[in-house]
């Protein structure tokens, strides 16, 4: 019995020397191999080694004139047209070492003028990429919006490392060893469904309360931490819905999503999507203030003689309200603070009966609103973890993995 199914795709670069390598470790832990190649990349390494070693074909045409090979029967070759979609279903997880630049930009603008490039359109299981390439091409601009954006799109991406690289020249864009893609590799394969059968609720983005139909209070969250918080449970197999205010982000694959916009919707949902959950997660900056009156009609400037005066009120904190009403589920909530943060952190933890709590720090650089990074101390009842500055998507693994450990 195999462990698992793995689909390894090599572009063309000096770094595909490696994959030999990376191919004997996982088919000495008993995983299954297959290959695909661009025709650039048999110029650095044999297809006839990569084929010994992983015990299956090399398939490198996306429409092969001859079908010669299939001595195993372990690829379906029924039709050879639609090897991109038997391959792309058959992968447990997805890895493309060493990804180019040519590759990860068709990826990234959906070209698919190759085999390699149209099984990655059309699988479904997680991919990864392993970009490697010169240091000048690794900094050059449009390389890095494109790694960026391959993140921004859902896939995993192996950060390269400092070293020699093939040119002679020292900087950043070498591929990590087999090793290192290896543990990646099965991380990604491994962690896939172990949060099967857990339910988890988790908010996000601002709330906005109105003045009147056309002006309204809010602040500047835009939703990515609570989306990454939804993504990683649900990419682990979880049922997540995901209750948002308003904000400009795609959808987390299988999430459920509603969208509501003032505090009080947000509320409402709440209460709604309260039980059987195992963990919920209160990442949305609600609105603290919401005006005293809300106008039916819009207010006409004159009407303000140059000065206004708007009374507010609290909303309702719908975290408290949570806390309150625990039954059987972990509850984690944010606390945004920019003096005090530790002790009044604490504060939150224990006010609103929470078993976790994030602390961040909008001064921080490269933490709070906007940012795709975040840097943040997690705080429980008998510890604090202090994380340094990382991914808004690691963090979310890291919220996730301590709230659901915690007893
Ligand atoms: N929160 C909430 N309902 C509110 C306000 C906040 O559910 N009306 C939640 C947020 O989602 C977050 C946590 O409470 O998880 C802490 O939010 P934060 O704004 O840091 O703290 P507050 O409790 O609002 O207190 P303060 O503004 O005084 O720091």
């Amino acid at each position: 019995m195999k462990k698992g199914k793995i689909l390894i795709g090599i572009s063309g670069g000096i770094a595909a020397y490696k994959i030999p390598f990376l191919v004997r470790l996982f088919v000495k832990q008993n995983y299954e191999i297959k290959i695909i190649m661009t025709k650039s990349a048999t110029k650095f390494v044999s297809p006839d080694t990569l084929s010994v070693l992983s015990k299956n074909e090399v398939l490198i045409d996306l429409f092969p004139e001859k079908i010669t090979h299939n001595k195993n029967k372990n690829i379906d070759i029924t039709d050879s047209k639609t090897w991109h979609v038997n391959l792309g279903l058959w992968a447990d997880v997805f890895l493309i070492a060493p990804a180019t630049c040519n590759t990860i930009s068709k990826v990234v603008s959906g070209v698919s003028d190759n085999l390699l490039l149209t099984t990655i359109l059309s699988s479904r299981c997680p991919i990864i990429f392993s970009p490697a390439m010169d240091d000048d091409m690794f900094k050059n601009k449009v390389i890095q919006k494109n790694i960026k954006e391959l993140s921004k799109l859902g896939y995993s991406v192996i950060p390269p490392e400092e070293g020699e690289l093939a040119s002679g020249l020292t900087g950043m864009g070498r591929m990590p060893e087999p090793e290192t893609l290896f543990n990646f590799t099965l991380d990604i394969l491994n962690k896939k469904k172990d949060l099967k059968g857990k339910k988890i609720l988790v908010t996000a983005g601002p709330t906005r309360e109105f003045i009147d139909p056309v002006r309204f209070i809010s602040n500047p969250s835009t939703g990515k931490m609570g989306f990454e918080i939804a993504r990683a449970p649900s990419d682990r197999g979880a049922e997540v819905t995901l209750i948002t205010g308003p904000v400009n982000l795609q959808t987390p694959e299988n999430v459920n999503r509603i969208d509501v916009v003032t505090t009080n919707d947000m509320f409402n949902a709440v209460k709604k999507n309260l039980k059987n959950n195992d963990l919920i997660i209160m990442s949305a900056a609600v609105e603290d203030l919401a005006p005293s009156v809300n106008s039916k009609s819009k207010l006409k400037k004159e009407s303000f003689k140059n000065k206004v005066n708007i009374e507010f009120e609290n909303t309702v904190d719908i975290l408290e309200y949570i806390g309150k009403n625990k039954t059987g589920f972990k509850l984690a909530g944010f606390a945004l603070e920019t003096d005090n943060g530790i002790e009044n952190a604490k504060k939150k933890l224990k006010k609103k009966n929470l078993d976790l709590i994030v602390l961040n720090n909008p001064n921080d650089k490269g933490a709070g609103f906007a940012n795709d990074t975040n840097k943040v101390k997690l705080i429980y009842k008998n510890g604090m973890d202090n994380i340094p500055l990382m991914s808004k998507r690691d963090v979310a693994e890291l919220i996730l993995n301590k709230l659901n450990s915690l007893k």
